[in-house]
């Protein structure tokens, strides 16, 4: 079983950045505990700030994975780029965010991601990527 986790823009920031939203744990200290939590996960990681590597990582992981983990962050809002790519690769896509997007500005309700991901999860903290591992495993 192969998943993959490709992070968007700021989340290199996580443990520091708005910690009353995000957290205060660093992306790499969950990492290291979510790849602990299941040992028959082969995980590969990947975080860019720049729309064009999130697309080349999708383009990459989407022919050789058994489903991502998506949380494009900020380009969640404005990437048709990235939804496109979903709509041409073959491993499904979870949509993953940190927060309660829905319970946050209006700009966040909309999502480029939504309509092209298997499913989506939402506002459950850094647990949102647990539960989209699960959601894969259950899947297969
Ligand atoms: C986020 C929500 C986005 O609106 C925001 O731009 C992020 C993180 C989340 O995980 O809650 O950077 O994707």
């Amino acid at each position: 079983m192969k998943i993959a986790i490709i992070n968007g823009p700021n989340l290199n920031l996580l443990g520091t950045r708005e910690p009353g939203i995000y957290g205060n744990q660093t992306f790499d200290a969950y990492y290291d505990h979510l790849k602990k939590s299941y040992p028959q996960v082969e995980f590969q990681y990947v975080q860019s700030n720049i729309e064009g590597e999130i697309i080349d990582a999708l383009q990459k992981f989407g022919f050789a994975v058994d489903g991502i983990l998506l949380n494009a962050a900020a380009y969640t809002h404005t990437s048709v780029g990235i939804g496109d790519c979903i709509k041409g690769i073959d491993a499904p896509v979870i949509e993953i965010h940190i927060s309660n997007t829905f319970s946050r500005e209006d700009f966040r309700h909309r999502s480029y991601i939504t309509p092209a991901a298997k499913g989506l999860i939402v506002g459950f903290g850094l647990d949102s990527y647990r539960l989209g591992v699960e959601s894969i495993l259950s899947a297969k």
